[in-house]
């Protein structure tokens, strides 16, 4: 059930009424609901305690869909794990309580610090995504004395069918090492100082609608599982990589439960500890970007409908060509058709061509749905546009997650040269 609905015809995030926020804290203003990130983050759990013990699975939240620290916070609390791939992320996580027991360090080009402070800290799980990065972290692993427990990221060659900016898993991507030549690698880490490769790990791309690609993956994992203990690799995890696609607007991705139900018949037969990095489907719909109509400029033979939230606030529609539906926070019957854009000097900037909404006027506030995943995080400060305040709701309550950014705030980073006068 999504907690965003119209209530007595006013849109609210659980009881509170989303105008009341837009008044309270401004806009455009990002604000999540607590319920639906635990609804969506047991939705997880309850699906594998159907198929495997509590002890035998792992949950690490794919921190870059939404880093925020309250949301960390309450994802810590749930029993979550984190999947990091950034110093920064990593810092993020131990500071919302995460344990270093519980971290996944994912990524395809992580620096010689990030490592070594990933080793320092004792992380559940390194990532390594290729042969290079294995003999740097032994190095490194071997010099400080420790042993690193490490999973090889393979890249499967299965076609995710997403979109292509977000598909990883196929041959000409550059992540993880060729499924083909992963055996030689796993041979040569048995002699490699510091390392412990005990795990496979996989992720073909983000935004699957179908489990099929999911499924010939994770075959061709555990054909690989199988081959790496017979050559004497003793292979005890495997790391599924990110979750199921969400509904953004007509999507239907699949039950969680069959997800589960495959995991069980494709991996757990293998006896390894499951891990696996879902972030959209933790956070996508439990977040929306709200925003006043700054006014309606009627073109040649179009109406523009100007928001004050904007591609900066918002990519993915520019990026991706991605929708987000737009809920006014006061339902009415549809009875103009809107060009949906922000006040960026961009014709990217533009969120809806065509959208049939009410009649809406300067001041009204508008919700761009299903926006907690890959919104704020990917926002930056285009048109020197301070980044969004964010906000979590609870029942009735609301609080202030990320204070808005102020233009002092980002002319205090710049520095003129003394040299220039
Ligand atoms: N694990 C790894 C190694 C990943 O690269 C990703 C996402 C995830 C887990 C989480 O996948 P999810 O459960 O969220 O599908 N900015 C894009 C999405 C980029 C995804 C990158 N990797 C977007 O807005 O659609």
């Amino acid at each position: 059930m999504l907690t965003t609905q119209y209530k007595n015809k006013k849109l609210h995030m659980e009881d509170v009424a989303l105008e009341t926020l837009a008044e309270k804290y401004g806009t455009p203003l990002y604000c999540y609901s607590a319920a639906q990130i635990t609804q969506n983050f047991n939705a997880y759990r309850d699906a594998f305690l159907k198929v495997s013990a509590p002890e035998n699975f792992t949950i690490c939240y794919a921190t870059k869909a939404n880093s925020n620290l309250a949301v960390l916070r309450l994802l810590g609390g749930l029993g979550a794990g984190a999947d990091i791939v950034s110093g920064g992320e990593m810092a993020r996580a131990l500071a919302a309580g995460i344990p270093a027991s519980k971290i996944v360090f994912s990524g395809v080009g992580k620096s010689e610090d990030e490592l070594r402070a990933a080793i320092a800290k004792g992380i559940f799980q390194i990532n390594v995504e290729s042969e290079e990065e294995l003999v740097q972290l032994s190095a490194l692993a071997a010099k400080m004395k420790k042993k690193v427990p490490v999973s090889i990221r393979v890249n499967p060659d299965v076609d995710a069918k997403t979109h292509a900016k977000i598909t990883t898993g196929k041959k000409e991507n550059k992540f993880g090492v060729d499924i083909d030549r992963a055996p030689a690698l796993y041979k040569k880490a048995l002699k490699m100082p510091g390392i412990d490769a005990l795990g496979v790990a996989v992720h073909i791309g983000s935004q699957l609608t179908s489990l099929t690609p999911f499924k010939r993956a994770y075959e061709r994992v555990a054909e690989l599982v199988v081959k790496l203990r017979k050559q004497g690799n003793d292979i005890r995890r495997v790391d599924l990589g990110g979750g199921i696609g969400i509904t953004y607007k007509d999507e239907t991705p699949p039950d969680l439960t069959f997800y589960a139900l495959m995991v069980r018949d494709i991996i757990m037969p293998l006896n390894v500890h499951v891990v696996m990095e879902p972030g959209r489907s933790i956070v996508g719909n439990a977040g929306v970007l709200l925003s006043r109509v700054r006014g309606v400029k009627k073109g040649a033979s179009k109406k523009f409908l100007i928001l004050d939230a904007a591609m900066n606030d918002l990519m993915r529609p520019a990026l991706y060509d991605a929708y987000h539906a737009i809920w006014p926070a006061r339902l009415a019957a549809a009875k103009e058709t809107y060009d949906v854009v922000g006040p960026v000097c961009e014709t990217g900037d533009t969120f809806h061509i065509g959208e049939k909404l009410p009649a809406l006027k300067a001041g009204d506030v508008v919700a761009l749905m299903t926006s907690g995943a890959y919104g704020a995080v990917m926002s930056s400060n285009y048109n020197t546009r301070p980044l969004a305040p964010e906000v979590l709701v609870s029942g009735k309550k609301s609080a202030l997650i990320r204070r808005a950014q102020t233009v002092e705030d980002l002319l205090k980073q710049d520095q003129i040269p003394e040299w220039l006068g």
